[in-house]
């Protein structure tokens, strides 16, 4: 044997920095579950008491026994990609933790969400959410865009539960775990999932069939979003067709005829692509509808550019639709009501939406028991992940960051440094 192991002296040096998960976060309470694993309110137990939001995914499970087979795609791209990037309006990650065959990621903590300022101006305040509050909203959402494409990263699950907003009033992006690199992507951006973004905020041509997507799909969403700020309700609240027993995606007749019933039936004119794509022969056995977006606005507010920045991106041609950096400039965040940094700036008490609700639940806050998967209805069916979309098992965790496996991974990228590193568990 060696006098000096150097490999045995570094796993010393390793193992002696490794501090357990539990001994550096304290779960504070759950907040919500969703596909792939659940997402609590923990703080550091050092005394400066910090407050994350820790998403714990799901290890495998075959009857009882919890298998270990690999990390699901959606964690894998929600890592890779935050990890790359760095943005006041996207949610920051702190650290990945891999322990016990459970994924952690810990998130800044963000303690609204626009689901909720929803929920809370249509059922507490009774009344329209501020002009203030919906363009500061709206023009920060857009600023996040803006850096998310210029990143060549397609967010594809924009909607209000995703789209988090912190009490500084400060909007963060979060769950990437549908987005993709759109930037020389190692597969097609077609394959392995069929079908992205949840239906209500789904663009006409993913509705269509497209197989050739862009980040006009995410320009979409952001319409659909605000137009929901705005009434309060989703403007293209669809129901949802399953799929067939094998698993073919059917033509979502319902959520195209509601499009159709605000923005009317589109014509080869405004949209030359129309009739190439798959469900084109679909679309024509519908009824024709006049648009009506107009008439929509002006029964709901009354400015000029606000109608004209909704009708931009809901352009059925993709490639006339705004795009993130045309909508974020555009003229409605230069009238009169500027967009503030704080979006609850000047608001009366009343209307700022109340803390996040945190729950105890002692089976899933105990630390190594496996989420079990009684999903949160308010993220369930259309708000959570289309059926279809199955994160893959037996990914390359080393490869997808450049490290070698198990890790407790400092993040930015490049800041991992030290002796914060754990002994691989991939048994
Ligand atoms: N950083 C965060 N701070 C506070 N709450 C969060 C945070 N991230 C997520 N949440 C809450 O948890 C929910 C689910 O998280 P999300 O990242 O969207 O995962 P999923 O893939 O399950 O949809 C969100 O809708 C939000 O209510
Ligand atoms: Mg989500």
């Amino acid at each position: 044997m060696l006098p000096y192991d150097p490999m045995r002296a570094y796993r010393h040096k390793r193992d002696t920095a490794h501090q357990a998960f539990n001994t550096k976060y304290a779960m504070l309470g759950f907040i919500s579950s969703g596909t792939y694993g659940r997402v609590y309110k923990a703080k550091t137990r050092d005394a400066e008491e910090r407050i994350y939001a820790i998403k714990k995914f799901k290890p495998d499970k075959e009857g009882e026994v919890v298998t270990y087979t690999g990390i699901s795609q959606s964690a894998i791209r929600e890592i890779a990609l935050n990890r790359e990037i760095s943005h006041e309006n996207i949610v920051a990650l702190r650290e990945v933790v891999l322990e016990d065959k459970s994924i952690y990621m810990v998130f800044e903590y963000a303690e609204h969400d626009f689901l909720q300022i929803i929920h809370h101006f249509s059922t507490t305040v009774r009344a329209m959410v501020p002009p203030s509050l919906l363009k500061s909203c709206i023009h920060q959402l857009l600023n996040g865009l803006v850096y998310l494409h210029t990143c060549h990263i397609q967010h594809r699950d924009l909607k209000p539960a995703n789209i988090l907003i912190n009490s500084d009033g400060v909007v963060k992006i979060g769950d990437l775990g549908l987005a993709r690199l759109t930037y020389s992507p190692l597969q097609p951006l077609y394959s392995g999932d069929k079908v992205v973004v949840t239906i209500w905020y789904r663009a006409p041509e993913l509705l269509l069939g497209a197989r050739h997507y862009t980040k006009a799909i995410d320009c979409w969403a952001v319409g659909c979003v605000m137009a929901e700020l705005i009434s309060l309700r989703p403007i293209f609240k669809g129901e949802e067709a399953k799929l067939d027993h094998k698993k073919n995606v059917p033509f979502q007749k319902d959520q195209v005829v509601k499009i159709f019933e605000v923005l009317g039936t589109p014509s080869v004119h405004e949209w030359p692509g129309l009739p190439q794509f798959p469900e084109y022969l679909n679309m024509k056995a519908l009824d024709n509808y006049p648009p009506k977006l107009t008439e929509w606005c002006t029964t709901r507010f009354r400015s000029k550019d606000a109608t004209d920045l909704l009708r931009q991106l809901f352009m059925y041609n993709p490639e006339n639709r705004a795009t993130a950096p045309e909508a974020f400039n555009h003229k409605w965040f230069s009238e009169d009501i500027k967009p503030t940094r704080n979006a609850f700036h000047g608001l009366p008490p009343n209307h700022c939406p109340p803390l996040r609700k945190i729950t105890q639940d002692e089976a899933s806050l105990a630390h190594h028991v496996p989420a079990s998967n009684n999903n949160n209805p308010a993220y369930n069916n259309p708000n959570s992940k289309p059926a279809s979309w199955k994160p893959a098992s037996g990914q390359n965790f080393g490869s997808a960051f450049g490290v070698n496996t198990a890790v407790t991974m400092q993040v930015p990228a490049g800041n991992n440094s030290g002796g914060s590193r754990k002994k691989p568990r991939l048994e």
